[in-house]
């Protein structure tokens, strides 16, 4: 018989527990060649995954997501199960090493070999099995029988039961997501630039980054790979509080819950935590009695982290640049909002449209300030925010355009913007006073 030449990667368990097992295979006389350089600076080197493949009969994936994993750790099994799932590389063989329950979620409806704590000798047997190798036998096997495995939603059916939502706050503290799944649409720069003048009308605000590339967070000038806590933390990790993560004051009355990387793992982290779309409306509920405004700048996707923005949210604050196309899109967040409203958050509603990065040079900026306002006669703010150099230089210095450039058109447009933004949430807490 030809016994395949197996290549293991080290994905993402460690290189001890990797040679472990690699030393286990070659009992078998299987061809083994490992290798993790399928990751590098943290990120999986399709390519070289490509190449393997290419080379081998089989790439042996030994995923792990046990806690104690770093967050990159986890990024890359998302990425690793994605392309598993796909279903294009026949020859990957996924083997979990954990009772982590991202694996089977991930790899819904694909096989994969259930190794979870087993010591590398058994761990070893199992591959083999799934091989289809059993001539040559180990001795002193203690491992239970083969578990090959399809995800059949046994381990949905025991996630904990779903527990009401914890009623929001109702103090006052007004709570907006500034959302558009477009991208570079104008959300860091209103979220943060917003933020600064309402907390300069006296207004105690909050600034909640929740996008992975932390722009809001640089923008106020912290920097994103010293933050310590964050948001991510704070999301993931039951254990810790909102005060740990938050930079108080950086500017007088204007707070800041930071980004950094980590955070473009957390979709995948939420797939097996508990509670996942409330876990920002949580995170935020001791906290909120210390604010007026609470932003969340949201990333330009509609996954996990817009939904938490959502559920925790009283309104939403939909920035559209003025071009063609300006509307693209916006259907899906339209739904989206509908959506979270019907199942997770009764109050969500869109609180306003703000025209940004407008040339009033252009034909085609009139045009589409004419069209929003027939789309949206009440939701549109009446200040548009010009197309402006000072508000594309201001991150680069990490400053709001307060203290950048307060005289420039687009600090003077953003100020308007915060008049307008506190007179209609005073409207509507009246109102429904
Ligand atoms: N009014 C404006 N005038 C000039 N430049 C602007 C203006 N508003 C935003 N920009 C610039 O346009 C780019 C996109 O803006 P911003 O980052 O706020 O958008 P975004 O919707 O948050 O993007 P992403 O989807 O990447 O999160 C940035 O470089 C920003 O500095
Ligand atoms: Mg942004």
């Amino acid at each position: 018989m030809s016994l395949p030449a197996v290549s293991v990667s080290f994905v993402p368990a460690d290189r001890s527990v990797g040679t472990e097992i690699v030393a286990e295979l070659s009992r078998y006389g299987l061809d083994v060649w490992c290798d993790d350089n399928v990751l590098r600076d943290g990120r999986l080197q399709i390519d070289e995954v490509e190449e393997q493949l290419r080379r081998r009969d089989v790439l042996i994936v030994l995923l792990s997501t046990a806690s104690e994993r770093s967050a990159w750790q986890k990024m890359i099994v998302g990425a690793f199960c994605s392309l598993i799932a796909q279903g294009e590389h026949k020859t990957l063989l996924p083997v979990r090493l954990d009772e982590g329950r991202a694996v089977p979620l991930l790899l819904q409806g694909t096989p994969w070999i259930d190794a979870s704590d087993r010591k590398a000798r058994d761990i070893a047997r199992l591959v083999a099995q799934a091989l289809g190798i059993t001539e040559v036998s180990p001795t002193e096997l203690t491992a239970k029988e083969t578990t090959q495995s399809h995800d059949d939603g046994a381990v949905r059916a025991s996630d904990p039961p779903h527990r009401q939502p914890p009623s929001p706050s109702r103090r006052g503290t007004q709570v907006f997501a500034i959302a558009n799944q477009k991208g570079q649409t104008g959300k860091t720069t209103t979220a943060v630039n917003l933020a600064a003048y309402l907390a300069e009308a006296g207004h105690r605000t909050l600034l909640v980054d929740m996008c992975p590339d932390a722009d809001a967070t640089t923008h106020l000038g912290v920097d994103a790979h010293r933050v310590g806590g964050s948001i991510y933390e704070l999301l993931v990790n039951d254990d810790v509080a909102a005060d740990d993560a938050i930079k108080p004051n950086l500017n007088p009355n204007l707070s800041l819950l930071p980004a950094k990387v980590d955070l473009y793992a957390a979709d995948i982290e939420f797939t097996y935590l508990d509670q996942r779309e409330y876990r920002l409306q949580r995170a935020l509920e001791a906290v909120k009695p210390q604010y007026d405004f609470i932003l969340i700048d949201c990333p330009s996707s509609l996954g996990w982290l817009t939904v938490n923005a959502l559920t925790a949210a009283d309104g939403v604050i939909l920035p559209l640049q003025c071009e063609y196309f300006a509307l693209e899109g916006m259907q899906q967040l339209l739904n989206t909002i509908r959506l979270v409203r019907d199942r997770l958050n009764p109050r969500i509603h869109l609180f306003g449209v703000v025209l940004t990065m407008y040339d009033p040079r252009t034909k085609l900026g009139t045009e589409v300030v004419r069209e929003i306002s027939e789309h949206f006669p009440r939701e549109r703010f009446q200040t548009v925010i010009p197309r402006n150099v000072r508000l594309a230089e201001a991150p680069s210095f990490g400053q709001t355009i307060l203290e950048h450039d307060p005289r420039s058109p687009g600090a003077l447009a953003y100020k308007d913007l915060a008049e307008e933004v506190i007179a209609r949430a005073a409207a509507i807490k009246a109102s429904s006073a």
